[in-house]
């Protein structure tokens, strides 16, 4: 990071101090740190004890053979039954547990009591299917509550389940199912997404046919959408056939806290896709715990959302296990925010009074894109809290979502964790912390982190390198399914005896961390590192500019050559671009020092995204380096790529 652009990142002055209110209420206060800096594992021990365990463990954390670590190991707890069981015995059964909207406008309304039902009949299902503990069951489905209950079904019988991404190819459905050696699919005949219905059954049928998936048993299919489907007799069920007609009770049984819970396979953008184990009740306990402590839930008047899909991380630890672990009441939409307009979200939130809502960095620029007047058009006076993940949010979207979403008095909790780290590692507490727009600021309180150079030296404040967590934490990743080397190789062996988790980090001078994007997303320009997370902040804190993309395109003079793919608000698209390019430039110049000056600015009108909403950088430098295009198939839209080589001028 060269100085002058780390001296302006450090411009960022702006600071907001949680409402007063909200403070004086909170479900964890400043005191939280203290107690889990002077008792670590005696702090997570205590919140082992949010969970209801059949035999309680008396050991916290054996980490005798690291870096696999045993959380809880001798305690046993069922996972299902603490989601949703607990709660009905508790006298909340009456209590909504999903507010279910389906992109046609359909809505359903499930309690925990209604839950624990249908729960209970899936589980029979699965048992009368011959799924046994242990066995792995893959789920492909579209955003339906039918999706929830297949996942705590498999909780409830030990059976770990592999969510695959509705929107993913046959392709990398067959090879999730056969690294995981699935037995049995749930999916439905399709589901409904931006406006029409989009078939999956299709794609099972078609990775059925693949080598490797030869154990699926049995493909239990949800009708959706009505569409018609190809049946293979004996092999394919529907679930109203098979899971209706069970009996809507079944005793839980107990599992070890080290029981596999799931295998969720990363979004990789190489190489073979790595499938992150994580087991139960350490899992559980951190979910649990951060959804409290992030999110300040109250159970009885709160209405969470958080809008991920179900099929990454996101959505198991905070729509499935986390907000249900707390017996909270959820929104699950099944469909996109612009459909069947772009106040879709807004609608959504004013129509169940939703106080938490947690979203991701793309879909809030996507929506200042859209204009300031689609929100204002809803009363989400509601809304008392919200939450970013999935990568660093620009300050300027930050500011735009606390005023046009939070009416400019709701804080914004910057929560930065992944798929291996299971729950939420790193995130303002929202009735303590003064938050900083752009920054996810501190280790939650029991969580370890910190930023290292090259030498595995911890940097001063004031200075960037590696993001590392340095104790082990309930809700880690156990390994990579069947691979134990490639787990050490990829996580342990950068820096002895600390997690590295691949993304670049610095501290600020009150010793704040940001998040500077993945290590291999950091130029090299005439022997200086610079973010691309940086300069795209630059170029989005300008008006004219509504999304960004930087890449390093090599180039013989200074290593490499900054390159900007923008996206430019309303108007600014009409106007004189070869002035408008000049003053961006010289924007960027002045917000981080004339070395991360963008060499070329191209103005596009869209920007190549995975289905996870992450940058395809890899794409864009392929046409800054203006070679052949690599591999395309994991793009939301392929056709977005030919778009943007239309758009730009002939010579590179
Ligand atoms: C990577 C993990 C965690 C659920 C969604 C993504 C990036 C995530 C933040 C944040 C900056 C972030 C990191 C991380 N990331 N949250 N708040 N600020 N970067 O899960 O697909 O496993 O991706 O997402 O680069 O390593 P994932």
């Amino acid at each position: 990071m060269s100085n002058e652009s780390l001296a302006n990142l450090l411009r960022e002055e702006r600071r907001f101090e949680p409402p007063a209110e909200l403070a004086a209420n909170a479900n964890v206060t400043a005191e939280a740190y203290e107690q889990a800096r002077a008792d670590r594992l005696g702090f997570w021990a205590e919140q082992a004890r949010r969970l209801s365990w059949s035999t309680e463990p008396t050991e916290t954390l054996d980490w005798s053979n690291p870096p696999f670590a045993k959380w809880f190991q001798d305690g046993r707890l069922n996972v299902a039954y603490n989601c949703v069981d607990r709660h009905v015995e508790a006298g909340n059964g009456d209590r909504v547990a999903i507010h279910f909207e389906g992109e046609p406008g359909d809505s359903r309304t499930l309690t925990y009591a209604e839950l624990q039902r249908e729960v209970s009949k899936a589980a029979n299902a699965l048992l009368e299917l011959g799924v046994r503990t242990g066995d792995r069951v893959a789920v492909y489905m579209p955003m339906i509550p039918e999706t929830v209950v297949a996942m705590l079904a498999c909780a409830r019988i030990g059976a770990p389940h592999s969510v695959v991404f509705g929107g993913f190819s046959a392709d990398a459905l067959a090879t999730r199912i056969n690294d995981a050696d699935a037995r049995v699919v749930i999916t439905a005949d399709g589901g409904y997404r931006k406006g029409s219905a989009s078939a999956l059954k299709p794609a099972v049928d078609e990775a059925l046919t693949r080598p490797g998936t030869e154990n699926v048993r049995n493909v239990l299919v949800v009708r959706r959408t009505g569409q018609d489907v190809e049946w293979t007799e004996g092999r394919d069920v529907w679930w109203h056939d098979v899971v209706e007609r069970q009996s809507d009770e079944h005793t839980p049984e107990a599992f070890d806290a080290e029981h596999p819970l799931f295998i969720l396979y990363t979004s990789g953008t190489t190489g073979k896709p790595k499938g992150i184990l994580h087991t139960s009740g350490g899992y559980l306990t951190q979910v649990a715990y951060t959804h409290h402590a992030v999110f300040d839930l109250k159970p009885e008047t709160d209405v969470f959302w958080c809008s991920a899909d179900v099929g990454w991380v996101t959505g198991h630890s905070y729509i499935v296990y986390g907000p249900l672990a707390n017996g909270a009441t959820e929104v699950l939409y099944e469909g996109t925010p612009d459909s069947p307009h772009k106040g879709r979200w807004w609608e959504i939130i004013q129509k169940y009074g939703v106080t938490i809502f947690y979203t991701a960095p793309t879909a809030i620029r996507a929506c200042m894109k859209w204009g300031d007047d689609i929100p204002a058009e809803f009363d989400l006076s509601s809304l008392r809290l919200l939450g970013s993940v999935g990568e660093p949010i620009n300050p300027e979207a930050w500011v735009w979502y606390r005023e046009h979403i939070g009416a400019g008095s709701t804080p914004v909790v910057d929560t930065w964790w992944q798929t291996e780290t299971g729950g939420i590692m790193i995130s303002p507490l929202p009735g303590v912390t003064a938050t900083k727009p752009g920054s996810a600021q501190v280790a939650l309180p029991g969580i370890a982190a910190t930023v290292l150079d090259d030498e595995a030296r911890e940097v001063p404040d004031g200075s960037g390198g590696y993001l590392v967590l340095t104790e082990p934490w309930p809700s880690m990743l156990r390994t990579i399914w069947g691979d134990d080397q490639r787990f050490l190789d990829t996580y342990w062996s950068r820096f002895e005896g600390r997690y590295f988790a691949g993304d670049g980090a610095k501290k600020d001078d009150d010793g704040d961390i940001w998040l500077l994007g993945r290590v291999d997303d950091v130029m090299l320009v005439s022997g200086h590192n610079i973010s691309t997370t940086e300069v795209e902040s630059a170029l989005v804190s300008h008006p004219s500019v509504a999304e960004a993309a930087v890449v390093g395109a090599t180039d013989p003079q200074t290593t490499q050559a900054i390159c900007a793919f923008v996206i430019l608000r309303g108007s600014a698209a009409e106007t004189e671009q070869d002035e408008l390019v000049t003053e961006l430039r010289n924007h960027v110049a002045k917000q981080l020092g004339p070395i991360a000056k963008p060499s070329r600015i191209l103005p596009v009108a869209e920007l190549p995204k995975t289905r996870s909403g992450k940058i395809m950088r890899r794409l864009l430098r392929d046409i800054a380096e203006n070679r052949e295009l690599g591999d395309v198939t994991t793009l939301t839209d392929s056709s977005v790529m030919e778009l943007i080589q239309k758009q730009l001028p002939a010579s590179g």
